[in-house]
């Protein structure tokens, strides 16, 4: 298999999770406690499991247990309804790990463990499939030449050449498997001109309907390129809601949610304004209202007002898709450079 140092580390942890998982259900091999694991498996934290993460659990719950399919059945409805947040997952396993120390597993048992989950994980063509991401972006304007010579400068010689290097920015960082939101002012050209280009672009592919989508409207348009095509969408993204607008939504649904911890629960993800003053103002707006606090009449403390809007202009992702991670943290490093709008305009 051709792993990233990345997808290494997830098919390791997927492994040693497995093991810490089947070592501790050791103890239910009489199969009448094993109803039990559920109430094992809780915790405080949630964690999300992937359906091809699922798929590597319960084949090895299968292979050990040889379970019914009722009991495997039984098994993914549990796990697909309380484990959330993957990037807890090795905490996780590191802590049920930890519960199993005073009953190990035998020597040969584990070897036998590892051999059986080693070829269950070789059976998946590519550890990519365990790794669908959601990827966000916006504003590619292809075809649009004069974006290098106006208002974006992007730089590029022609249309040519700009569109050549934003298609294989997203060739190389973009997998069959991963969800691409494009949210809107995908393409200036014609139904044709962008079928040419979704063709040659990996994932699934979702628009957010922006103001220069006028291809959608060629009948020469091939409209399953896109999942769909709307001009406002809510989506999850691991256990948070992801507002998608081509245009920047400043009171968003969710935007005071926050979890147990604190972390916010929504985000809205904006494009339309590139990188002009526009984007200055809203910015100006974002720092004034996270500045701003809401009294409460449940708390003694006004608290305040969470703004996460982020542009997600792919200019400032050099023409990549990103996670909404990569995402967060692209916008907070461009924020803190950004100049402050003249006093003289607002
Ligand atoms: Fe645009």
């Amino acid at each position: 298999m051709d792993l990233s140092p990345r997808e290494r580390e997830i098919c390791r942890e997927i492994l040693s999770g497995a093991l810490a998982l089947l070592s501790q259900a050791e103890q239910f091999k009489n199969r009448e406690k094993w109803e039990a694991l559920p109430e094992l498996l809780s915790g405080e934290e949630r964690l999300e499991l992937d359906s091809e993460q699922l798929k590597l659990l319960l084949s090895a719950f299968n292979m050990y247990y040889l379970l019914s399919q009722k009991e495997t059945d039984k098994l993914s409805r549990y796990l697909k309804s309380n484990l959330h947040q993957p990037e807890d997952m090795a905490a996780y396993f590191e802590r049920a790990r930890a519960a199993l120390g005073e009953n190990p597993l035998e020597p040969e048992a584990c070897q036998l463990l590892r051999r059986r989950l080693s070829a269950a994980l070789k059976d998946f063509s590519s550890a990519r499939r365990f790794l669908p991401r959601k990827l966000y972006i916006s504003d590619l304007h292809f075809y649009h030449g004069n974006l290098n010579f106006q208002m974006d400068q992007r730089g590029f010689g022609d249309e040519a050449q700009m569109n050549a290097r934003m298609i294989r920015q997203w060739q190389e960082h973009v997998h069959e498997k991963d969800e691409v939101y494009v949210l809107g002012d995908f393409c200036m050209g014609t139904g044709e001109m962008a079928n040419i280009i979704l063709r040659q672009l990996p994932g699934k592919k979702y628009l957010i309907i922006g103001n220069h989508d006028r291809y959608l409207e060629d009948r020469a348009f091939d409209a399953s390129l896109f999942q769909w095509a709307k001009p406002y969408a809510e989506i999850q993204d691991r256990h948070r809601r992801v507002i998608l607008s081509h245009y920047p939504v400043f009171c968003y649904n969710g935007q005071y949610k926050v979890d147990g911890a604190g972390n916010p629960k929504a985000y809205m993800l904006y494009g339309h304004v590139h990188n002009t003053l526009d984007e200055a103002l809203v910015n100006a707006f974002i720092r004034q209202t996270r500045a701003a606090k809401r009294p409460s009449r449940y708390e003694a403390e006004p608290r305040p007002i969470p703004c996460n809007m982020i542009n997600c202009f792919c200019m400032f992702s050099d023409y990549i898709p990103l996670t909404l991670e990569e995402w967060i943290l692209t916008d907070e490093r461009r924020r803190k450079e950004m100049e402050d709008v003249p006093d003289s305009i607002i």
